[in-house]
């Protein structure tokens, strides 16, 4: 029998921010009241970029306990839950090789955030920000994960995760049914993609994804920002002369609007529509000053959470080690489970 479970990662590289955690994050704390939930600190898909890019050694320990830290203060129990960080789980990657057995190359050459990510330079990109897709379905599926919750962005990864569990089923049908596991043996996760903020936008520029490697410190608001760098962000953040309009569909040729709307309704944990019943017509100076009032009232506590955990190395760091143990015991299941499928 499939249980419901929840898998879900972030990578540890530096810059957490605001699209982190209400398109992802906010749905993570909330999943634990009704699911067994596995959270992972992605460190082997942090190293998909050039080392110059991830920071290196000292760097990437700091961001794995930093993340850390962002899932225990966001709300995240670390004791009825698991949260590890990946590199610590040999069965990742050992499923990933099955399955770039069965990923099929045309599959991977459709994924967009490679052709993003890797530029124009290409050739130059490494073979694991290609192969990205392929690890990230293991992840999930080495824990038979039923719910994934992501930020829209992800969903393109979600679409092949089921394409692999899928293929491995049908091409393994027969020995799932003889080793008496049924006739699918893994699952086809579902994304959670929801709440008013799936897609957090940058504060600069409405058109571009709010994101850890945007070059301008005033595009996004970080989690470890403090009160007076919220309230200037959202002052400077771009909006258009007009007033806030009093329904949604008035926020459809308005990104700007639209996402600071979103952002507001998100802290709020309100509808948009009731956000413009509060605020539309109004001015934007005026909004903004109430949603600096929210931010810094959610964001606060989270973020001096989070300075006094990235300091105690000794609590975070046992956090870690426990949890992979208990992932670990799952992993391992599911990994022999696949070789008994397999002839291994
Ligand atoms: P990033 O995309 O910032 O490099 P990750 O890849 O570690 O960060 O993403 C962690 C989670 O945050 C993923 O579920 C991703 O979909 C979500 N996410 C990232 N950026 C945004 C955004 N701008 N809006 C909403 N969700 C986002
Ligand atoms: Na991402």
């Amino acid at each position: 029998a499939i249980t419901q479970r929840v898998f879900s990662g972030v990578q540890p590289t530096g810059n957490l921010h605001l699209g982190n955690y209400l398109g992802a994050i906010v749905n993570f704390v909330k999943l634990q009241e009704t699911h067994n939930c596995i959270y992972c600190v992605v460190d082997l898909h942090a190293i998909t970029v050039p080392v110059t890019v991830w920071g290196g050694p000292d760097e990437l320990r700091r961001n794995t306990r930093e993340v850390t830290a962002a899932f225990i203060a966001a709300g995240i129990d670390p004791q009825k839950h698991i949260i590890f960080n990946q590199s610590q789980v040999a069965e990742h990657a050992e499923l990933a090789w099955v399955f770039n057995c069965v990923a099929r190359l045309g599959w991977l050459n459709r994924m967009t955030q490679f052709k993003e990510k890797a530029g124009k330079d290409r050739e130059n990109a490494s073979i694991g920000l290609y192969d990205y897709p392929v690890l990230m379905a293991s992840d999930i599926l080495v824990y038979r994960a039923t719910h994934v919750p992501v930020g829209e962005d992800q969903k393109q990864h979600l679409e092949l995760t089921r394409d692999i569990a899928q293929k491995f089923n049908n091409d393994f049908s027969a020995s799932i049914a003889a080793q008496g596991l049924g006739d699918a043996y893994f699952p086809l996760p579902e994304p959670v993609i929801t709440g008013p903020a799936t897609r957090v936008m940058s504060l600069r520029d409405g058109t571009k994804k709010m994101s850890k490697s945007d070059p301008s410190d005033y595009s996004r608001i970080n989690l470890t920002d403090d009160a007076d760098a919220i309230a200037q962000k959202i002052r400077k953040a771009k909006t258009d002369p007009e007033p806030l309009p009093t329904e949604e569909k008035g926020l459809e040729p308005r990104p700007e609007a639209d996402n600071l709307v979103g952002i507001f309704a998100a802290l709020a944990g309100k509808p948009k529509a009731q956000v413009l019943s509060e605020f539309g017509g109004g001015q934007f100076s005026a909004f903004k000053s109430n949603l600096v009032d929210l931010a810094v009232e959610k964001l606060s506590p989270i973020a001096g959470e989070m300075k006094r955990l990235s300091a105690d190395h000794g609590y975070v760091d046992s956090v870690l080690a426990s949890g992979s143990d208990r992932a670990r015991v799952i992993a391992a299941e599911t990994m022999t489970a696949v070789k008994d499928i397999m002839g291994m």
